[in-house]
């Protein structure tokens, strides 16, 4: 990275902002900070369903963020149209998100894209819905895998 004075800002985008969301931006937020990038990449999540609007994270993020020892503070918020203005990369987890998220951005200079387009080793790029199926060691798994290649990508162009 060059000495850029703005930092690059990440937005993490999925439905309900409570579960894998609110872990990608933890995730990534604890390996910026191990990358020594803090201050100058910084992260953030937001849903497009505003059900859960204030909640923290889902037990089932909160224990699999515990058992890596990362540790977050976060609050479910839904995607605003200055959020396109705000943030350098707009991140989903779920395809399905990205009709409304563009409908809501509107114009937006940001990179909006697909966090599992950075690990294409997954061979996906949906990051399964964990909510009613649990499932929430494997959403960290690909989820970390995801940020690492997004780190590096952004490492690399800035
Ligand atoms: P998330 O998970 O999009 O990863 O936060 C969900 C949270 C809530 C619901 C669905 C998915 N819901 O239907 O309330």
């Amino acid at each position: 990275m060059t000495n850029q004075t703005k930092p690059i800002r990440v937005l993490f985008v999925c439905l309900g902002n409570i579960c894998r969301s609110p872990m990608a931006e933890a995730v990534f937020c604890d390996m910026v900070k191990q990358a020594g990038l803090a201050g100058r990449i910084e992260a953030d999540s937001a849903g497009t369903y505003p059900d859960h609007v204030s909640e923290p994270p889902h037990h089932g993020t909160q224990k699999v963020l515990q058992q890596h020892g990362i540790t977050y503070e976060h609050r479910a918020r839904i995607v605003t149209r200055s959020d396109g203005q705000r943030f350098n990369y707009v991140v989903l987890l779920e395809q399905s998100n990205m009709e409304e998220v563009r409908w809501i951005c509107g114009q937006t200079s940001a990179h909006v894209g697909m966090l599992l387009d950075w690990a294409p080793a997954t061979g996906l790029r949906d990051v399964p819905d964990p909510y009613y199926t649990g499932g929430f060691d494997q959403v960290y798994g690909l989820i970390a895998q995801g940020c690492r290649g997004l780190l590096q990508h952004i490492i690399e162009q800035h």
